[in-house]
C-alpha cells in the first residue's frame, strides 16, 4: 500500500462509540409526544422499537401499551376504542389500560394472567413523557424543563419532525454546531461561526456533554438580528449545547451588540429543548420546544423566528438523511475520522454505549 494511501484511510472507529448496533437505553424518561396528540383517538407511535399504541382514558389520564393484539398480531391502533378499554378489530379481545386481556369472543372463558405490556406515562405540562424500562421509572428523573417551557417570562413555539435518521447522529449535530457555517449557511449560520473559539465540558459520570462557542465578533443572521434589534452592527453569539440525556437535548444562545458596555448588556437569550425519541435504529421522533425572553409583546415575532427555525431544522433534517442514506448504503455503520471539535460527541458516545451495555447486560442476566 503507498505511502498515500496509508495517510488517507479512515481510522477505525474506536468499538467503544454507540452507534446504530448499539440497543436503545430503556431505563430513561422519553417524550412520547405533545400533550395535545395523545387523546381518544387511538395513535400508533413506534419508541425503541416497540410498537405501541397511545389514548387517553375517558377520565384523561395517557395510556400506552404495546401495540400488537397476542392473537394474531392485528394492531390494536387499528381497533376500537370503547370507553377505558380497546376492543381489537380483528376477532374482538378486549384489553383494559393496564394491557389485561377481559374478554376472549369467541370463547366463554377468558383465559387468566393474558396482557399486552402496559407503560408508565407521566403528563407535565405540554409534554407526555413515557419509561419503557424494566423496572418502574422514577419520575423524579424525568428531565425539568418547566423553568423555562412553563414560564411567563419565556414566549416561544413547538414542532415536531419525523427523522429517518439515527438519534445518535441527532445527539452529534447538536452537539457540534460547526456545521452552522455549512448546512445551515442559507439560514442561521454565518461562515465564521465554524472557526471560532469553543470550549468543551464533560461530566461523565452524570452523562452531560457540552460544547460552549463564543462567536465574537460577527454579524447576527436575520433570525437573530431582527428580533433583538442588532441588524448590521458587530454583536455577540454565546452558545452552548448541552447532552443533557438521551433524551433531551438543550441549546441557549445569548445575543449582545459589542458597543454595550458589559454591565448593561440586555439579557435576550434563546434556549431550544431538542427532545429525542428513538423511533428505531435508523429513525427518531425529533420533537422541539423553542423559546425566547425578550421581545414579548412584539407583534409577529414568534411567527418570524418559528419560520426562520424550522426552516433550518428542515435543513438539519435533510442533512441527517442524506447521511443515514449513504451509511446504508455503505452498508451499515462504517469507519470515521473525527476531529478536535468533535471531542464532546465522542465523550457522549462512549457514555452512551457504557450505559445501554450495562443495561442490556444486566437484563440478560435478569433473564438466565
Ligand atoms: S388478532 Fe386480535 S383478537 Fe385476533
Ligand atoms: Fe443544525
Amino acid at each position: 500500500m503507498s505511502q498515500l494511501l496509508q495517510a488517507t484511510q479512515p481510522a477505525k472507529r474506536p468499538s467503544a462509540l454507540a452507534d446504530r448496533s448499539t440497543p436503545f437505553i430503556f431505563n430513561c424518561w422519553y417524550m412520547a409526544g405533545f400533550a395535545g396528540e395523545i387523546g381518544r383517538t387511538l395513535l400508533a407511535r413506534t419508541i425503541l422499537g416497540r410498537p405501541l399504541v397511545l389514548y387517553r382514558t375517558e377520565a384523561g389520564k395517557p395510556v400506552a401499551l404495546d401495540d400488537r393484539c397476542l392473537h394474531r398480531s392485528f394492531p390494536l391502533s387499528k381497533s376500537l376504542l370503547d370507553g377505558d378499554t380497546i376492543v381489537c378489530g380483528y376477532h374482538g379481545m378486549r384489553y383494559d389500560c393496564r394491557g389485561r386481556c377481559l374478554e376472549v369472543p369467541s370463547q366463554k372463558h377468558t383465559p387468566q394472567g393474558l396482557g399486552v405490556r402496559s407503560y408508565q406515562t407521566v403528563e407535565r405540562g405540554p409534554l407526555v413523557w413515557i419509561w419503557m424500562g424494566d423496572e418502574a421509572g422514577d419520575e423524579s428523573l424525568i428531565p425539568d424543563i418547566d423553568d423555562w417551557t412553563a414560564n411567563a417570562a419565556w414566549i416561544g413555539s413547538r414542532g415536531y419532525i419525523p427523522l429517518k435518521a439515527s438519534y445518535i447522529a441527532l445527539h452529534e449535530n447538536l452537539l457540534d454546531l460547526s456545521h452552522l457555517s455549512y448546512l445551515h449557511r442559507n439560514s442561521f449560520g454565518t461562515p465564521d461561526y465554524a472557526k471560532a473559539s469553543f470550549r468543551v465540558e464533560t461530566d461523565e459520570d452524570n452523562g452531560r456533554f457540552a460544547l460552549l462557542r463564543d462567536v465574537v465578533p460577527t454579524r447576527l443572521p436575520p433570525i437573530w438580528a431582527k428580533p433583538t434589534g442588532l441588524e448590521g452592527v458587530d454583536a455577540a453569539r454565546i452558545v452552548r449545547s448541552e447532552f443533557c440525556g438521551p433524551s433531551l437535548h438543550v441549546v441557549q444562545v445569548a445575543f449582545y451588540g459589542l458597543d454595550f458596555p458589559e454591565d448593561q448588556r440586555p439579557d435576550q437569550m434563546v434556549r431550544t429543548a431538542h427532545l429525542v425519541t428513538p423511533e428505531t435504529a435508523t429513525s427518531t421522533h425529533y420533537f422541539l420546544y423553542h423559546a425566547r425572553n425578550f421581545a414579548l409583546d412584539v407583534s409577529g415575532v414568534t411567527e418570524f423566528m418559528h419560520q426562520s427555525l424550522f426552516k433550518a431544522f428542515e435543513e438539519d433534517r435533510d442533512g441527517l438523511e442524506a447521511v443515514e442514506a449513504m451509511i446504508g448504503a455503505c452498508g451499515g455503520d462504517v469507519s470515521e475520522v473525527s476531529f478536535t471539535a468533535d471531542r464532546a460527541n465522542l465523550a457522549m458516545r462512549r457514555y452512551l454505549k457504557r450505559r445501554a451495555e450495562a443495561e442490556a447486560a444486566a437484563r440478560s442476566v435478569s433473564t438466565i
